[in-house]
């Protein structure tokens, strides 16, 4: 992949700048370049005239997740700010602060609890069994396309009760939204059409389960309550969108990156495939360390408050970057190598850096990676990448576009 000229300012990973259009060891390098500029608290102003404080070292990256009394998530979680009623469309518990995060939060947890995560593993090892079947018959094939995208959708619609035949163009949706940031994909424009024809599908859908229920957890939130009250319409409608985006976007990109670098290093490859039982669970949060599906959670300070060298003015918005975080070398040495056998991996921030908004998926994106993987390799020893991933120009997520395969 070709890395496009640095402009003036390289190291300012706003959505505008060519920060992400560079290939991902240029972006690690610009962040390295970041948290030693900076010791990993640094303002980085805007066209606009404001600006964000942007958080790159693990420690502070920390401090701000596990701090939601200084750092309030009510008023948008991603870098760029969204007028009102689209941050209400897609911002469900995310945007929301303790108590009534937690009143919310609590609807749906039993769903991906420890116990609910195992009565799922059998399941999910028989889609990745048919996955395999499609594979034998294709030889070359995209990953993203025929893994990644597909198994962790199908089970995050199972969860949430979406009929088959409405799933294809829901997983379009969710591609048209978050691609907002990616010209080959998406723009503001569409990217917004797409969020209201999701959110008027799941308010269709929330009505059809108040009158016909079934097991699923969208049956379950339009019969839930929250201090005696029903979910309103717009509440229902931005969980289920939360939901369906967060449970398959973020695997899928987890499983993608697993498969690239799994291939760049086909020794550890080899080895995983000999020993999965005894090296899967190291090795799949070294992925997740090295890639960081989700890029950046955005916060606001409540109040004036210190942070690294500054003090953080109140209303000043924070950005902090699980990516840098995640190659943090007064973490993690020689950050950029892939080494499954590493011993902290598990210390990575992929799934945020603890505090009220951990994410809520984490055990259920771990079984799903760890079944896939183990699946394929089991079924596929030589199964590799044929070409480097094709990024998806995103401030937000990690996402990986098209990752061609083969089985040799
Ligand atoms: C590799 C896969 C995944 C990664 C890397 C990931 C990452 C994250 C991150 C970084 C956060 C924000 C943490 C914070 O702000 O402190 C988050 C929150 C969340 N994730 Fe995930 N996630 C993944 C899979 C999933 C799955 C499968 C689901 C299932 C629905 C899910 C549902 C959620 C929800 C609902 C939240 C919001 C939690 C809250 O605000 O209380 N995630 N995730």
């Amino acid at each position: 992949m070709e890395s496009v000229p640095r402009a003036e300012s390289p190291c300012d990973p706003s959505a505008l700048s060519p920060f992400w259009d560079s290939d991902i060891d240029t972006r690690l390098a610009d962040f390295a370049a970041m948290r030693e500029r900076s010791g990993g608290v640094e303002f980085i102003p805007q066209r606009s005239g404001t600006g964000f404080w942007s958080v790159t070292s693990h420690a502070a990256v920390r401090e701000v997740t596990r701090d939601p009394t200084s750092f309030t998530s009510t008023r948008g979680f991603s870098l760029d700010d969204m007028p009102p009623e689209l941050l209400e469309m897609l911002g469900s518990i995310i945007a929301m602060d303790d108590p009534k995060h937690q009143q919310y939060r609590r609807l749906v947890q039993v769903a991906f609890s420890p116990r609910a995560i195992r009565q799922m593993t059998d399941y999910v090892a028989d889609l990745s069994a048919a996955i395999v079947e499609t594979i034998r018959e294709r030889r070359d094939f995209d990953f993203v396309e025929t893994v990644g995208a597909n198994l962790p959708f199908q089970v995050i619609a199972d969860l949430l009760g979406i009929p088959t035949a409405d799933r294809p163009r829901l997983r379009e949706l969710i591609d048209l939204i978050l691609g907002v940031n990616d010209g080959e994909v998406s723009d503001i424009e569409t990217s917004l059409r797409a969020v209201a024809e999701f959110f008027e599908y799941t308010v269709d859908l929330g009505r059809s389960r108040r009158q016909n229920p079934g097991d699923d957890i969208t049956s379950h939130l339009m019969h839930a309550e929250v201090d005696g009250k029903r979910l309103t319409a717009a509440e229902f409608g931005s969980f289920v969108i939360l939901l369906a985006a967060a449970g398959n976007d973020t695997t899928r990109t987890g499983l993608s990156w697993a498969m690239h670098l799994l291939s760049r290093h086909p020794d550890q490859k080899a080895a995983l495939a000999d020993d999965f039982d005894g090296l899967a669970a190291n090795a799949i949060e070294e992925v997740l360390r090295w890639s960081s599906p989700v890029l950046h959670m955005r916060r606001t300070a409540t109040v004036d408050v210190p942070l690294g060298n500054h003090v953080i003015a109140a209303g000043d918005k924070v950005v902090v970057w699980y990516l840098a975080a995640n190659h943090d070398p007064g973490l993690f040495v020689d950050p950029t190598r892939f080494d499954i056998y590493r011993e902290n991996a598990r210390d990575n921030v992929a799934f945020g850096a603890g505090g009220p908004h951990f994410c809520l998926g984490a055990g259920l994106a771990r079984m799903e990676i760890r079944v896939v993987l183990g699946t394929l390799l089991a079924a596929f020893p030589n199964l590799h990448t044929t070409a480097p991933p094709d990024l998806l120009r995103s401030v937000f997520v990690h996402g990986i576009k098209a990752l061609p395969c083969t089985i040799d």
